[in-house]
């Protein structure tokens, strides 16, 4: 299994959520951009940062400001490319306004808007064989863990969600681990308990794909994640990133976050 020195490249993704507006949507990217841009940091680190739809194409422009330096990414995604379905972005569509990664499974996804297995794993299908790079979500709930069920749930999400990648593929997912509990709540899991639920997991995509293909995938820790645990949390060797919400909405915790993950 993975040592250090064969950490895969880390990736810090920023979820801005269902926050900020046009005009702070194009400050914040261009902010970003600007101080990964000036600290060589896309040299080290890989950045995306995913914000509303209606705010994709301002977004969009500011990073154009500071070629190669962050990636768009979309939150959500549709499964069929056109058609008849009120209210979806299909990935196409997503493409053609610049984004390079999609979010699949986040847990408000999953547990707010009911989004099932199917979907989800539907969802990564369309999103790969565009081209794109799938980050998908995974983590348990509480009375999950509580109850002893932090890896049952992590494999079963990771095996759906995953069900028809191939070895191929998969160079174009990222998991994101957030356990539930973490997310928004400022509870952060430990670093040995982030390190162990990754562990498993990468433990489940080499069972799936080899011991090769699985070491290579980056897995990010999400969940109150921000500027003073990062660093800590990203020393584990299993933990090659993060997906940032609060903290990604001020660039200079977001940038404290991908210089400790440059580090
Ligand atoms: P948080 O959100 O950093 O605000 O906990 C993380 C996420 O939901 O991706």
């Amino acid at each position: 299994m993975s040592t250090s020195a064969s950490k895969p490249r880390s990736i810090v993704g920023g979820n801005w959520k269902m926050n900020t507006d046009k005009s702070s949507a194009f400050a914040l990217a261009r902010a970003v951009a600007q101080g990964v841009s000036q600290a060589h940091l896309h040299s080290r680190v890989d950045v995306a940062v995913f914000p509303p739809f209606p705010y994709l194409l301002p977004v969009a422009e500011a990073l154009a400001a500071f070629p190669g330096a962050v990636m768009l990414g979309a939150q959500d995604c549709y499964i069929a490319d056109k058609g008849a379905f009120t209210g979806e972005v299909s990935v196409p569509m997503l493409k053609d306004c610049g984004v390079q990664a999609v979010l699949v499974g986040h847990s408000e996804r999953r547990h707010v808007i009911h989004e099932g297995d199917d979907l989800i794993e539907a969802k990564v299908q369309a999103v790969l064989n565009a081209g794109l790079t799938c980050v998908l979500c995974v983590g348990e709930k509480l009375e999950q863990r509580e109850t002893g069920q932090t890896n049952t749930i992590n494999e079963r999400q990771v095996r759906n969600g995953l069900k028809h990648v191939s070895a191929d593929l998969l160079k174009r997912v990222v998991i994101a681990y957030e356990p539930v509990w973490a997310i928004g709540t400022g509870k952060t899991a430990t670093p040995a308990d982030a390190q162990s639920a990754q562990h498993a997991i990468r433990n489940v995509l080499a069972d799936m794909f080899g011991d090769q293909p699985a070491a290579a995938v980056r897995i990010q820790y999400g969940g109150s994640m921000n500027a003073a645990n990062a660093a800590s949390l990203m020393a584990e060797v299993d933990v090659n990133g993060g997906l940032i919400g609060g903290a990604s909405l001020k660039p200079e915790d977001f940038l404290a976050i991908i210089k400790a993950a440059a580090h």
